[in-house]
């Protein structure tokens, strides 16, 4: 069950930036098991998929009507510094977008009492925001963090 459920996710992880590359790596490789072990998610990438799970938490939190418990997840400040698979992704533009993306989520949890749909969902439109020129395969799968 655990095996199925790495597979599962490694299988999403598919749905990435390099989405068709990925999946030509897929085709080369006959034995699903060392298929698996070609994707080596760059630090960013790993970071990514914290942050994913972290507003999804949020997210159910707030359909909920449940307060948020915590600050900030410190780790979110290594969006400044951690390594991408692309290194020359990181130009002027994901800094200025990182940098309004840090500032959303900070004042989000600066205020518990004010935690609210529209404050959440700002933060995902800050991850949009980025996405839109940054890497686009995981567009879709960030839209369902927006909470209607
Ligand atoms: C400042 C730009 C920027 C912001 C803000 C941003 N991302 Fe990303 N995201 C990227 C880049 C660049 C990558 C590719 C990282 C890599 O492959 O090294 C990425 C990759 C991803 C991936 C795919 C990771 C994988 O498995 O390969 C997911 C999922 C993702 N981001 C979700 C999010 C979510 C959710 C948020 C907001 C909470 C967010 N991103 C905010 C730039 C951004």
């Amino acid at each position: 069950m655990i095996r199925l459920g790495l597979v599962l996710s490694f299988l999403l992880l598919g749905v990435s930036c390099k989405k068709e590359q990925r999946v030509e790596e897929q085709v080369k490789t006959p034995q699903t098991e060392t298929t698996f072990q070609l994707y080596e998610m760059s630090e960013m990438a790993a970071l990514m998929e914290q942050m994913y799970v972290d507003n999804q938490r949020i997210r159910e939190r707030i359909v909920k009507g449940l307060a948020i418990e915590g600050e900030m997840p410190s780790i979110h400040q290594r969006l400044f510094t951690a390594v991408m698979t692309d290194p020359s992704d990181k130009d002027l533009f994901f800094e200025t977008q990182a940098k309004a993306f840090i500032r959303v989520e900070e004042e989000f949890y600066a205020d518990p009492k004010e935690q609210t749909k529209d404050k959440f969902n700002a933060i995902v439109e800050a991850c949009l925001n980025c996405h839109q020129k940054k890497c686009g395969g995981p567009i879709p799968r960030i839209k369902k963090l927006l909470i209607p």
